[in-house]
């Protein structure tokens, strides 16, 4: 898979996701040959910079954050399609410039009037990036060539402003000429998911309510917020990962066989999912939230979240999360999704968990399977990537005691290919045109409904627990799943 002739304007260039994760995504992909010779990248911000500027911008965030190894001839073609353009977001000139730069490259560099505008920038000037491009004739593709947006999550904050969002966006963009990030999605083991599950023969047929007991989705983060107080306060962990990746992770997990792959047969399979959310009634007892308090932490004293920098020392904020969807439809009912996420947790881990119910009978006698626990395929998105299946197993002896063991799939060991970094597949996905791993704005929409009640509960509702950074989250979230006589999974 090689992108044709094209170029990538990033807006926002300055931004912390441009620099760790954009342009060293853009510098891999070169390297691993899978861009066109003349690809151009433009950058736009608020900066008195020349191109040669831009470039060693470029050029360092490249030497500290890509994966593959540097090599000056890459570099070189690369950079030569680097140019930069100063200005405002409100400042027509620069749009004009950034105009001439495009046509100006088409000729240099052959990329064909083929453009994708990323807009790495906060969604309050989303409007107004959309709006200039529509002006200054950037928007329309010529005849034969391709006019791209891609935009990064907040998208909105809730349902209602996502659909002004979308209705921002559209009002210049047709909704495929739109490029929803979820980086979630651009990971290997996410995109796994479906191969394991439509792939193989040995799944499926137990994969629903007949068999399944529930399903366990973590996302858990050893980092606190960082320096992010003023993005996550007032946001929360339930925004910032349930209402996207971790609704994204359940759709995969949950949704049937798509009639192709292809974006639009996914649409049509994770929309029916979120479509079939039912939210428990009794939201106090089968939602929690939390916030992390201050403890030590692999060997560190770390500030709780109330003390951290920016933080309004009252805020109710999230920072863990954990909830029950229950899912209307025949494959899946009386089964609940546990969703949980949190920062400053034991350790980094996401991975999904499909717990099976017990053996009907057992011929064993029952001190046999005393410790014997449900069967299970857990999915380890990372960062230990691979799939773990759980079983039982006769422990070696001359008495039947049967105990758990695992066999594991391990990308490491069964694959030399490594994998490329999210954005670097997103990235290329946009220049190809493939929207396969992108959201669109009706499972937006659809993610807020599910969490619009939720949220809403909790802003009425007392304030978040609170739980010792690097434990498990707060002991309500225990109760929580006890009450409906399960367990977290200590991944
Ligand atoms: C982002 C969230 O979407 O995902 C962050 O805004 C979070 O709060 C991050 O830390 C986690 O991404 P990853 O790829 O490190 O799991």
């Amino acid at each position: 898979r090689i992108a044709g002739p094209s170029g990538l304007v990033i807006f926002g260039v300055t931004g912390d996701l441009s620099r760790k994760k954009l342009m060293p995504a853009v510098y891999d992909l070169a390297n691993r040959g899978m861009l066109p010779p003349g690809f151009s990248l433009v950058g736009f911000a608020r900066r008195d910079w020349e191109d040669e500027d831009f470039a060693q911008i470029v050029h360092d965030s490249v030497r500290e954050h890509a994966r593959t190894e540097f090599r000056e001839e890459v570099w070189q073609q690369l950079s030569e399609g680097m140019r930069f353009i100063p200005g405002d977001f409100d400042d027509d000139t620069a749009f004009d410039r950034l105009r001439q730069t495009v046509e100006e490259l088409d000729k240099a560099r052959g990329t064909s009037g083929n453009y994708a505008f990323y807009l790495s920038v906060p969604p309050k000037f989303f409007p107004k990036v959309v709006q200039q491009l529509k002006k200054h004739g950037l928007a329309d593709a010529p005849e034969g060539s391709w006019r791209r947006a891609v935009i990064e999550k907040p998208f909105g904050r809730d349902l209602a402003s996502a659909r002004e969002l979308n209705a921002i966006v559209h009002d210049v963009f047709d909704p495929e000429q739109v490029f929803r990030i979820d980086h979630y999605l651009g990971k290997e083991t996410v995109q796994n998911i479906l191969a394991l599950r439509f792939a193989n023969q040995m799944f499926e047929p137990i994969w629903n309510r007949s068999y399944v007991d529930h399903v366990q989705i973590t996302m858990a983060e050893d980092i606190g917020i960082g320096g992010r107080a003023g993005y996550y306060d007032g946001i929360g962990s339930a925004r910032d990962v349930i209402q996207n990746h971790l609704l994204q992770l359940m759709a995969l997990t949950a949704m049937e066989e798509p009639a192709a792959f292809d974006a639009a047969s996914l649409l049509t399979e994770k929309l029916k999912v979120l479509r079939a959310v039912k939210l428990p009634e009794d939201l106090g007892r089968h939602t929690v939230r939390g916030q992390y308090a201050t403890a030590w932490q692999g060997g560190e004293k770390v500030l709780g979240y109330l003390d951290e920098d920016g933080i309004d020392p009252g805020s109710k904020t999230d920072t863990y999360a954990a909830v029950r969807l229950n899912l209307d439809n025949r494959r899946w009912a009386g089964v609940p999704f546990y969703l949980r996420t949190g920062k400053r947790l034991g350790r980094r881990v996401t991975e999904i968990a499909v717990v099976f119910q017990r053996a009907p009978h057992s011929p064993f006698d029952s001190t046999a399977t005393e410790e014997l626990g449900q069967n299970a395929i857990v999915i380890r998105v990372q960062p230990d990537e691979g799939v773990t299946v759980r079983f039982g197993s006769k422990v070696p002896g001359t008495s039947m005691e049967i105990r758990d063991v695992t066999m594991d799939f391990a990308y490491g060991e069964s694959f030399t290919e490594s994998s490329p970094e999210a954005y670097e597949r997103l990235i290329l996905d946009v220049l190809l045109g493939d929207a396969n791993l992108f959201p669109r704005h009706q499972e937006v929409e659809e993610s807020w409904k599910i969490l619009d009640p939720i949220e809403e509960y909790w802003d009425t509702h007392g304030r978040p627990a609170r739980y010792a950074s690097g434990s498990w989250g707060p002991e309500e979230a225990d109760e929580m799943l006890a009450r409906d006589g399960r367990s977290w999974r200590r991944p």
